[in-house]
Parts: C-alpha cells; structure tokens; sequence
C-alpha cells in the first residue's frame, strides 16, 4: 500500500487492478504465461459522470475537433488544480518545501509508478522531463561504452526507420561520433501482423552483423508514433536476447495511459514513457525505468547536479532549480482515473474500442482501410485518405493538416508514405494509398469530432481539391 501523506489535497489510493492479459502488453500470445498485473481494480471514489468529464476538460478551446491526445496529451482540471497547490506550497515557503515536502513528494509519485508498472524497486525508477531526456539519459551511457572500448567500432545499435526523429537524432549525435554504426529496420506499413514486424526485424539483427561486429544495443518504440503501430516488444525483447543484443531501451512515450505496461514481463534493461500524453499529467513529466539501475553506476542525468552520483532517480528529483510539480501529481492523477469504472484499465479500453470505431466509420466513409489491425492499436489509430486527395509528399501532408485546422478547426496529425511495392501497397477504387491521418480517442472526445473530419475531408473531394491547392493561411 502506497501512502500518500504528502500529497496536498488527497486521501490514499488504491491503485488499478487487471486481470487478464492484454496481448498490447507487447505479448504476440495472448495467454503465454500467466500474468498478474499490477493494476488493481480501483475502488470508486466519487464516479465521474459525463458533465464532470466535459467540466475537467473545460479549458480546452471549444469548437474544435482536438483528435491529436497523442502529441501533447491533455490534463484534467482536478490535477491542474492539485498542481496548482504544489506551486503555492513552494511559493509560500521555499525552504520549507525544498528541505521537507519536495523529496517525499518525488518519491511517492515514485513509489506510484512502480506499483502500477510492477516494478521490483522504487530505486529504479526515475521520474523525468520527457522520453527526449530518457533517450539522452541512455543514449549517453551507449555512446560511452563505444568510446571506452566495451562495444567495438564494427558494432551496431539496431531501430526502427519511424523511431522518434528526437530519438533518432540522439542516436546519431551520442552513437555515430563514438564510433558505432547504426541499423534501420523499415517497419512494414500498413501491417498486417507482429510476425511481419518481427521477421523485418531480425533481418536487420543480421544486417547488423556484417563486418564481423555485433548488435549492442536496440532501441524499440513500443507505440511508434508515425506510422502509429503498436510493436509486439516482448518478442522483439526475446529476439534481442536469444541474439546477444546487450542492451534494450524500449521509447514507451505513448504506453502508459493506452496499453498495459509491465516492466517485468517486458523485460527490456530501460523503458520510458510519458505520464503527460496518456496519463493525464501536466507537462511535461516522464517515467525511466532501468532495471537493476544499482548495477548501472554510469548511468547519469544529462544535467549534472550536486545529487550527482548518488544513482539516477535522486540526480533526476534535482537538476538545479525549477519547477517540479508535475513530477508530484502521480497520486492525483490516480485520484482522478479512478474515479472512471475499471480505472485506467477502463479508459484504455474505452479509449481503445472508441478509436476503432471512429477509425473503422472513417475508412468506409472514404472508402479505404486502417494502417492495422485493431489489436495492434491502442488509443490511436492510422486511417488511409481518400487517393484523390493526392497526398504526394510530407509538405502535401503537412498542407492538409494545417488547412484541416485553420479552416475547419480540426487537430489531427497527417502522414506521407511514398509508393514503395505496387503488389502490396494498399488502393481504393481511384489509385494508390499514399496519405493517412492518425486519430487518437481520449476520453473527452465525442463522435462528432470524427464526423467532423470525415464531412472536412468529403467536403473538399467535392470541391475537386486536391492537398497541394488547399489554402493553409
Ligand atoms: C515514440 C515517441 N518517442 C519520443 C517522443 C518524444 O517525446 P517528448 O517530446 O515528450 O520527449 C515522442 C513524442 O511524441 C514519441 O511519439
């Protein structure tokens, strides 16, 4: 049992609990183990209703079809409001806060996040920025082990093409000057199963052993974020392990909040996931787990501290002064999920059945399909646009996405993939498929939102438009 003490508004609470399996867990089986997660099922404390949820979300600008929770998430009025008691505490009485409350507080949000991802030690969790700063965090130690001699010159760190550009920049700029080089597995889209994703993936493992090198590190998005596809890590995991790979990072940026996360049963050496995308939490706030981190005595925050050297998570709860409230709002936040029937387990599946539903509504509405199959989403879902729309490149993409907001006051991100194997890349009735929007549900979205976008995008086929003549100013 957690206790919350600390916390400045709330009484303790129970954490979520589940009792199946969900494959999204990174498992390609659903049933092949037997799982005990640590999501309990929450006791109701006062139930949300739907005024309460259109209430929490209020600041939110009216008017406009908000179906991008992927890229920033969205915080609820009761946490921006426990926040806001954090900030005054502070401002009150600095010393006060900073010798007495500060700590405490960082490790009960700690101590939060450990139960709900069933971690074994609440000293192996850090709490962050950003998955930007986690890759930094881990990146920085790989780039060391190249530049001391662990991993050899002809030794490789293995990716997806679509892992995040910040984290696929860190790659090149800690690995590449260090001396290692660099896989890209292509990840296939649209996909049609893990197995496709996981036999791309091992071609790349051999790939990365040419030369006489070897695999040293792989990083692995859980949900990648364009296209979005939820990865079958734990196999991937395994794939790593049978192959000699000596480190996994896992960029969960999107998990927490849409798919069940379990470090355990994941079993990569670090994973991370934002808090403030599918967790509601305020900007920006993240969580780093490293397994066995007492063993990692290189691993280091970027920003170097006076808590320097005395393990991560403690360097991470000071990088110097600032503002730390959303690293202390974990328990309200639990507060607030569970007030929804089932918890955060209740808002995934809600989230996720929701999603599909629009998504699936939206591809027949234009006539072409999903990037995947239902359970390889979780919260977010890649619908295929009309062909007629001539999406021809990242700028045509780029056009319709800020025309969809500008003009018809709809957020949703748009994606380009170029034609890449006429036997397999998808068409409707006109042409090939070269453009898709990726739609998130969370849950103060309305069915309306998605209609929204469908009547937008008819609307404009009927004007005989295609993206590179669309206004966008
Ligand atoms: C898969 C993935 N990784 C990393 C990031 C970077 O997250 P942040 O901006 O919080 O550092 C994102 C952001 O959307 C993402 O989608």
């Amino acid at each position: 049992m957690i206790t919350l003490s600390n916390n400045p508004t709330l009484n303790p609470v129970p954490m979520p609990q589940d009792d199946d399996e969900d494959p999204r867990n990174g498992a390609v089986e659903a049933n092949d183990h037997a799982h005990q997660s640590p999501l309990k099922k929450p006791r109701l404390t006062r139930p949300i209703s739907e005024p309460d949820i259109l209430q929490e979300f209020s600041h939110h600008q009216q008017g406009f079809a908000r179906i991008n929770n992927g890229s920033f998430g969205s915080c609820p009025r009761s946490v921006l409001s426990a926040q806001n008691t954090w900030h005054l505490r502070f401002l009150q009485q600095p010393d006060e806060f900073f010798f007495n409350s500060l700590r405490k507080g960082i490790l009960e949000s700690r101590a939060a996040v450990k139960a709900l991802i069933n971690a074994d030690d609440v000293d192996d969790v850090s709490l962050v920025d950003n998955a930007t700063t986690a890759a930094a965090i881990v990146l920085q130690q790989v780039g060391r082990q190249f530049a001391d001699g662990s991993f050899r010159k002809n030794d490789a760190v293995i990716m997806f093409h679509c892992a995040f550009p910040a984290v696929k920049k860190s790659i090149g700029a800690y690995i590449g000057p260090a001396g290692g080089s660099v896989v890209e597995v292509r990840l296939p889209f649209p996909v049609r199963s893990n197995e496709e994703i996981i036999a791309e993936f091992k071609k790349g493992l051999e790939r990365g052993k040419i030369n006489g090198g070897r695999v040293r590190f792989a990083m692995i998005d859980h949900i990648t974020s364009m296209p979005s596809v939820v990865l079958p890590v734990r196999e991937l995991i395994r794939v790593c392990r049978e192959e000699g790979v000596d480190q996994v990072f896992v960029d969960g940026a999107h998990s927490i909040g849409s798919v069940p996360v379990d470090v355990k049963e994941i079993d990569a050496d670090f994973y991370v996931s934002n808090l403030y995308k599918w967790f509601f939490a305020p900007p920006a706030v993240a969580f780093l787990h490293c397994k066995n981190s007492k063993g990692l005595v290189d691993l280091h925050h970027p920003v170097v501290s006076q808590e320097y050297g005395k393990g991560l998570a403690l360097e991470s709860s000071w990088v110097g002064n600032r503002d730390y409230t959303p690293q202390l709002v974990v328990p309200s936040i639990l507060e607030f999920v569970n007030r929804f029937e089932g918890g955060i387990k209740g808002i995934m599946k809600r989230n996720h059945d929701g999603v599909v539903k629009m998504g699936t509504m939206l591809a027949e509405s234009w006539g072409t399909m999903l990037g995947s199959p239902p359970e390889m989403c979780a919260s977010m879902i890649m619908v295929g646009l009309p062909s007629r729309l001539c999406v021809t490149s990242d700028d045509d993409a780029m056009s319709l996405r800020t025309h969809l907001r500008v003009y018809h006051r709809i957020e949703v991100p748009t994606y380009y993939q170029a034609l890449r194997n006429e036997d397999r890349d998808p068409k409707d009735k006109d042409g090939f498929i070269t453009g898709y929007v990726r739609i998130s549900r969370q849950i103060y979205n309305t069915d309306e939102d998605y209609h929204r976008l469908k009547n937008a995008i008819n609307q404009i086929l009927e004007d005989g438009k295609i993206c590179s003549m669309l206004p966008v100013e």
